[in-house]
């Protein structure tokens, strides 16, 4: 973090007026076999203005509108997430939290393995960068550390910082990224059930320890993932194959499992989508995906919303106003 000497002088005073725009995409993470690793930025986004009020204004210390999803559930205060991470950010650069005010529109769904949790994250560390322009600078691995911190794991921070495909891995000095572009046939095609599921119950199912064949099973699908999604979309359906999380997940998503199983018997490359209780569809071109919407209409017993979505390749914006 590169700090102008003007940072230790900032105050309230100094941000006073600032306003930022701030636009975050969903994101898929894991995509089969790259737990915890690989992620997906999809063109859905959440949009939030963030500003710092005049500092004459009789402003109280911190305002809070919700609008779409989330409105009337998210707590408008201090625990509001894209809050926590503008005063995590502020805290990291020594800068003190002034008054705010944020205006949220958002659209990605909450608790169904879109990437809700980490695009709020994300939302709040770029605004925070947006606020604190030309007094302190962030690398975009120090965003990423950020938005990690909070989050808990990189893999649904980095495609929401950087979009793309990423791959994430951590190192001591913090998580890096690597992005990637897709090939332009792959049609990611997103299935949204009616109910959420808590990523905090999806990883207690999880054992501690994998057979040695499991984990081995998964480093050769994950790399191949890679070069199915960069360069031979003909490989996806084998390359999303996966032992390390999904069957451990099942019996707490029948419908996400059975839905899976109906479209892999049909050969589309269906994965749960992060923690669940989503489904993703990495379709080769979107007649496949089209193919896939139909078996969803026919089969399911459960509503599924269905969205077509395109990668977004920008990942997350911020500009003044
Ligand atoms: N890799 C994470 C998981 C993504 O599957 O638990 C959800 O946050």
């Amino acid at each position: 973090m590169t700090a102008t000497a003007a940072a230790q002088h900032t105050d309230a005073s100094t941000l006073a007026g600032r306003r930022v725009l701030v636009k975050v995409p969903a994101t898929s993470a894991n995509l089969g076999p790259g737990f915890d690793t690989l992620g997906l930025a999809l063109a859905r986004y959440d949009e939030l203005e963030v500003s710092v009020p005049d500092a004459s204004a009789d402003a109280p210390g911190l305002e809070i509108e919700v609008h779409g999803v989330g409105e009337g559930e998210v707590p408008l205060d201090e625990r509001h997430l894209v809050v926590r991470a503008i005063a995590h950010t502020f805290a990291r650069a020594g800068v003190p939290m002034p008054a705010l005010k944020l205006v949220a529109h958002n659209v990605i769904p909450h608790g169904r393995g879109l990437g809700s949790s980490g695009a709020a994250i994300v939302a709040g560390v770029v605004a925070a960068k947006g606020l604190l322009e030309g007094i302190v600078d962030f690398s975009a691995d120090e965003l990423l550390d950020l938005a990690t911190e909070l989050e808990g794991h990189p893999d649904n921070v980095a495609p929401a910082l950087f979009g793309g495909l990423t791959i994430a891995w951590v190192t001591p000095e913090g998580p890096r990224h690597k992005k990637l572009m897709v090939h332009r046939g792959v049609s990611p095609l997103v299935l949204v059930p009616e109910h959420e599921m808590s990523t905090a119950l999806a990883r207690s199912l999880q054992p501690e320890s994998v057979p040695h064949e499991d984990a081995v099973f998964n480093v050769s699908r994950s790399a191949l993932l890679v070069a199915a999604l960069i360069q031979s979309p003909e490989l996806l359906f084998q390359a999303t194959e996966d032992k390390l999380h999904q069957h451990y997940r099942a019996a707490a998503m029948p419908e996400t499992d059975r839905l899976i199983r109906v479209l892999r018997e049909a050969g589309h490359p269906a994965v749960v989508s992060g923690a669940g209780p989503s489904i993703l569809v990495l379709a080769s071109d979107p007649s496949e995906r089209a193919a896939a919407i139909a078996i969803v209409e026919a089969s399911a017993d459960t509503a599924w919303q269905a969205l077509p979505l395109a990668v977004d390749f920008k990942g997350a914006t911020v500009q003044s106003a």
